[in-house]
């Protein structure tokens, strides 16, 4: 028995829900490109859950269905007012997800039809659970989500109070079409490898969130702005990245386990950061950004992935930097819960084995003798 380290190129499931073939990114079999061009993210995720794109009937009835479970119980909020004001939000996210499941009475019934409504319920309440966060530790009371909006809409009001412009209601909802999902990403299968033992729903998108936290997967888009605001200016974009390189630091936002030739995905949050630059006249983080990109393309032949120009595009939207990773999650919890379903579908328990590298005939030595 020999190990592939990071189980590179092992195919560790079958399914259904979304593919990269020759570095095209599809769900259900459209390609990523047609859906962030014409898809909403509530399209998305009924297309995720269920196979098939919503007809207008059938996305009203989701749209009630996320209406009637957006607010958290009092409880969770409760809860969010006793956690330390600076915990790490990704941390509050998967802590206050978990306490999500203490509140439904349905958190451990294993019907179809219950985890089918469990994972609706999930996906209306993880952006309010954010926002709550996000306001809690500012010393603000949470808001009340509206009815009738779409989740992007509804997320920023939670978060500002406000009704958001058009645009960046626009840009939010197609970066949530574009991390929705990603076949056996790091996180999905930690959801997978979850439930696989029958655990419940909640069970296994707390555990995505922990895997999703990590900078080598969605905790890269902050630690991108991070890199952004060391780098400070144009200016100085060269002497970092030069320096960074020489020093075989990693550039976060660029490189991927599957794509070789460059994430499909990264094109379309390229043009949405020069936009939303050109409409709030600062073009200066996408300008770093196209110059980074030139630089470690150029150098090391890594090309930009999901992460990098969300990066730039959340900032310009006027989100903190720590809110980059849960954003991710608001979205991916649909993809998250379409594998969940899938995997209760047709289970087995996921229980790889490890090529053992340790001593052999090792004998136990008394404490005295040690
Ligand atoms: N900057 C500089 N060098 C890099 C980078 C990078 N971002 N990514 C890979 N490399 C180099 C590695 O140092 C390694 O070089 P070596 O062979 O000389 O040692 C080589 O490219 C292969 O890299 P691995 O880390 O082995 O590739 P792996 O498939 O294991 O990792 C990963 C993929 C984790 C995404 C990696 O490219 C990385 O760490 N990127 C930065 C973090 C990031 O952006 N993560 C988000 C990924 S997308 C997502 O999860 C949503």
């Amino acid at each position: 028995m020999t190990a592939t380290k990071g189980l590179e190129g092992i195919v560790a499931a079958s399914s259904s829900i979304s593919s990269i073939i020759d570095g095209v990114l599809t769900y259900r079999g459209i390609d990523i490109d047609d859906l962030a061009e014409n898809a909403t993210f509530e399209e998305v995720a009924y297309l995720l859950w269920y196979g098939k794109l919503p007809n207008r009937s059938e996305l009203a009835k989701l749209q009630e269905q996320l209406d009637a479970y957006t607010a958290i119980p009092e409880g969770v909020i409760q809860q969010i007012k006793l956690y330390p004001k600076d915990t790490n939000s990704m941390a509050a996210l998967r802590t206050a997800i978990s306490s999500l499941a203490l509140y439904d009475e349905s958190a451990n019934e294993m019907t179809a039809e219950a985890n089918q409504l469990k994972a609706i319920k999930l996906q209306a309440q993880l952006p309010a659970v954010v926002a709550a966060f996000a306001r809690i530790r500012e010393g603000k009371d949470p808001i009340a989500p509206k009815k009738g909006v779409s989740i992007a809409h509804n997320f920023l009001y939670m978060l500002t109070g406000k009704d958001p412009e058009e645009v960046a209601v626009k840009a939010l909802d197609q970066a949530l079409v574009l991390h929705a999902d990603h076949e056996l990403n790091a996180s999905t299968f930690a959801a997978r490898v979850t439930v696989a033992t029958l655990s419940d729903i909640y069970s296994g998108v707390t555990s995505a969130i922990g895997a999703l936290k990590g900078p080598l997967h969605g905790g890269a888009n902050e630690a991108v702005m991070v890199m952004l605001e060391e780098i400070g200016s144009f200016a100085n974009v060269e002497p970092y990245i030069n320096n960074a390189l020489a020093n075989k630091q990693k550039i976060m936002g660029f490189g991927h386990r599957v794509y070789k030739n460059g994430d499909p995905r990264a094109k379309h949050l390229q043009k949405m950061s020069q936009e939303l630059g050109k409409l709030t006249g600062n073009l200066e983080l996408y300008e770093m950004s196209i110059k980074i990109e030139e630089l470690v393309t150029g150098q090391k032949g890594l090309k930009p992935n999901v992460d990098f120009y969300s990066a730039s595009v959340y900032t310009t939207l006027g989100i903190a930097r720590d809110l980059f990773t849960p954003i991710f999650a608001i979205s991916r919890v649909s993809g998250w819960s379409a594998h969940i379903l899938e995997q209760y579908e047709n289970n087995r328990l996921i229980r790889p084995r490890a090529d053992y590298i340790g001593p052999v005939n090792a004998k136990y030595i008394p404490i005295d003798e040690r």
